[in-house]
């Protein structure tokens, strides 16, 4: 049996307490003992962003950090966002703007511009593109996603909901 270590987590608010092996990433654990599965994995090697939350209020690549290295923080998925069947306005903001396509890299993007907004409730062009500049959408070119947060900026989508 191999051995596992005790942590906690606060997950969207809820805390949870876990036996994890050390060698688990913080994304497996996410997905696969919380089934938290909206944050996706593509690369597992810290490269395309797709496994991006927010940890302790700042973004990180989930598939880089081990989950005993997250013992004790305050987590935000994507699925913390919306509440219940009720998207996020940032979540809206996306949908009408066409701002994702397969939504393979949606949660993710949408955490990046979640921290965007919170830091900086009006980015230029510039600034968006620079915040998601290290995720990866193989579908939308990324004009619908600058344009996506643009329009969540213009309605205080992030700032004004929280
Ligand atoms: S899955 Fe984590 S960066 Fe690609
Ligand atoms: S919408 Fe398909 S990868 Fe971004």
């Amino acid at each position: 049996m191999p051995r596992t270590v005790p942590i906690k987590l606060t997950v969207n608010g809820v805390q949870h307490e876990l036996a994890v092996e050390p060698r688990r990433l913080l994304v497996d654990v996410l997905r696969e003992d919380l089934a938290l599965t909206g944050t996706h994995v593509g690369c597992e090697h810290g490269v395309c962003g797709t496994c991006t939350v927010l940890v302790n209020g700042e973004s990180a690549r989930s598939c880089l950090m081990f989950a005993v290295g997250a013992d004790g923080a305050e987590i935000l998925t994507v699925e913390g966002l919306g509440q219940g069947a009720r998207l996020h306005p940032l979540q809206e903001a996306f949908r009408e703007a066409q701002g994702l396509q397969c939504g393979f890299c949606t949660p993710a993007m949408l955490m990046v511009a979640y921290e965007l907004l919170q830091q900086n409730p009006s980015p230029s062009e510039e600034e968006i593109r620079e915040a998601i500049s290290a995720n990866l959408c193989r579908c939308t070119g990324y004009q619908s996603i600058v344009e996506a947060v643009q329009l969540a900026a213009a309605r205080h989508a992030v700032a004004g909901a929280r």
